[in-house]
């Protein structure tokens, strides 16, 4: 006898074999009645869900959040109150790129956290930017059909992502970010994160503030130069995955420090910028960034496509004391994320281990594909048997005032709105006189790609030029146009 388990079927019923399958004699056919066979095949056709249509290579790991600073005059979340700890999972990832895709590849990198909170989950799912390349959910599709494949050739195409964002000038902020080399990040551990919507933070007496978040990296920043990355895509596709697993396993547990930037509430109407503009940063000189803790991840999964491949990340969980503001992206997006997990995963995720919140759950929600923890009666609300009952106090302070007419039209301007101005001051205060070579080596090489026209290098260096003559003119000059 062995201590080894018997293989057995998904029904727990000893398996026959683990080589052979049932056949008429040794050289005969095989026979319907191997139920163990039918059912390894079968399934295997069944093993993969769809991938994330966006955001589909990733790799993530467990934690905890400890909040070091009182902030209960912003907001009366349970998570975000002096001393308290709160599990989370945190997944990276990159954007364009299938399942299979290199690490390292230029692209924004997807940095998404849901804590699991006593009031329920709390996801923020953000990216290593605090902005992004447009600022209506309409164009997001097409914008993200840009950066995918052809319909002809199924390639990737270069002139066609530089035809959407020539012709989108409120990418301008975004594509600066992604030329630096921060668009190739040495690793997860070495790089911040950003909720980069603003959301709204109400306190105890219904105060209101509007809210950023920053996730600052212990580790530093560090970044891979283009050759270093596209050398790593080569060597090593699976380079940022095994990164941080490895640094888990060795117990080199990378931390972030928990920023906020804080704008009280009246402040909106007429700040400078409009601040729910998705594809603007609230400068710090106006709203200094101010620490409130800081999270560690300490734990690998242990089952990649349990943990990791079904977890369903959803900007619409916000708990009492958080609420979305009306930036159009994050608007859209509160819908987009539940209605992909129904259709990738199936209706009933959040019973998934991963999604399911640690606190007991009172929906009157019931039934569909796959429920295995279903409520019992009342099946109803209201009811008179003393089943479930809302508490509309939790949400006290979230309402505000807003009319206007029904219309299609852009944010109206707030004085210095402009979709070059904030990435100009990228690249006149903050990038180094290295950080601006690379940026532009970078440009030049992506707009070199031998499908992109020439009328496409002039738009190009155009529209660098709207950033920064400097930049359009070292730009027009790499590409060989006037
Ligand atoms: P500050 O000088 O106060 O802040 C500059 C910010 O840029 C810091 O957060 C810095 O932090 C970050 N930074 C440094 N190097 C780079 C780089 N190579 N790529 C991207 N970010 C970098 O200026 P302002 O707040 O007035 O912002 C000026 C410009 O800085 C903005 O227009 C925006 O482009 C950029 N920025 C601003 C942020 C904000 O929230 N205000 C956040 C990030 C960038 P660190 O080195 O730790 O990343
Ligand atoms: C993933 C839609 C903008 C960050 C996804 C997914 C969809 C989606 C459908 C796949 C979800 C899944 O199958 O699990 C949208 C839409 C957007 C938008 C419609 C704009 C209107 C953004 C922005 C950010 C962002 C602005 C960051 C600030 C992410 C991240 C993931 C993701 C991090 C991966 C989550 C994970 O790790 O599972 N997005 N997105 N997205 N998106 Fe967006």
């Amino acid at each position: 006898m062995t201590d080894r388990p018997i293989t057995t079927t998904d029904a727990g019923i000893p398996a026959p074999s683990d080589e052979f399958s049932l056949s008429v004699g040794p050289n005969g056919p095989l026979l319907m009645q191997d139920h163990y066979l039918i059912q390894k095949m079968a399934h295997f056709n069944r093993e993969r869900v769809p991938e994330r249509v966006v955001h589909a290579k990733g790799g993530g790991a467990y934690g905890v959040l400890r909040i070091t600073e009182d902030v209960s005059q912003y907001t009366k979340a349970s998570l975000f109150q002096k001393g308290k700890e709160t599990e989370l999972i945190l997944r990276f990832s990159t954007v364009a790129g299938e399942l299979g895709s290199a690490d390292t590849v230029r692209d924004p990198r997807g940095f998404a956290i849901k804590f699991y909170t006593e009031d329920g989950n709390y996801d923020i799912v953000g990216n290593n930017t605090p902005i992004f390349f447009i600022r209506d959910p309409s164009k997001f599709s097409d914008f993200i059909h840009s950066q995918k494949r052809r319909a002809d050739t199924h390639t990737r195409d270069h002139n066609m992502q530089w035809d959407f964002w020539t012709l989108s000038p409120e990418s301008a902020h975004q594509v600066s970010f992604l030329m630096t080399d921060r668009g190739t990040p040495r690793s997860w551990r070495h790089m911040h994160g950003f909720g980069s919507h603003t959301f709204l933070w109400y306190n105890a007496a219904g105060e209101k503030f509007w809210v950023k978040y920053h996730f600052k990296t212990e580790q530093g920043v560090e970044n891979f130069t283009d050759a270093e990355a596209k050398a790593l895509v080569a060597e090593d596709p699976d380079f940022h995955l095994r990164d941080l697993h490895t640094a888990i396993r060795n117990g080199d547990h990378p931390a972030w420090t928990v920023n906020v930037q804080i704008m009280p509430f009246e402040d909106a109407a007429d700040y400078r910028f409009n601040p729910f503009d998705l594809t603007k940063v609230w400068p710090h000189s106006d709203y200094p960034e101010i620490t409130i803790g800081r999270f560690v991840l300490n734990r690998n999964p242990e089952n990649y496509f349990a943990e990791v491949e079904q977890a369903g990340f959803e900007p619409a969980n916000l708990v009492p004391g958080v609420g979305p503001s009306p930036d159009r992206m994050l608007q859209g997006r509160l819908l987009s994320y539940p209605d992909a997990h129904r259709y990738r995963i199936g209706p009933n995720y959040l019973q998934l281990p991963v999604n399911a919140p640690k606190v007991p759950v009172h929906s009157y929600n019931r039934d569909g594909h796959m429920r295995y923890r279903n409520p019992g009666d009342p099946v109803y609300a209201p009811n008179s048997v003393n089943g479930p009952a809302a508490d509309p106090s939790l949400y006290e302070g979230e309402n505000y005032q807003i009319t206007g007419e029904i219309i299609r039209s852009a944010y109206v301007r707030h004085r210095e709105d402009d979709d070059y101005v904030q990435p100009r001051a990228l690249w006149e205060n903050v990038l180094s006189d290295v950080d601006r070579d690379h940026m532009v080596g970078n440009i030049v090489g992506h707009a070199s790609a031998p499908e992109v026209t020439a009328d496409m290098k002039k738009r190009v260096a155009d529209y660098w030029t709207n950033v920064h003559k400097d930049l359009g003119q070292r730009v027009a000059q790499g590409l060989g146009v006037a």
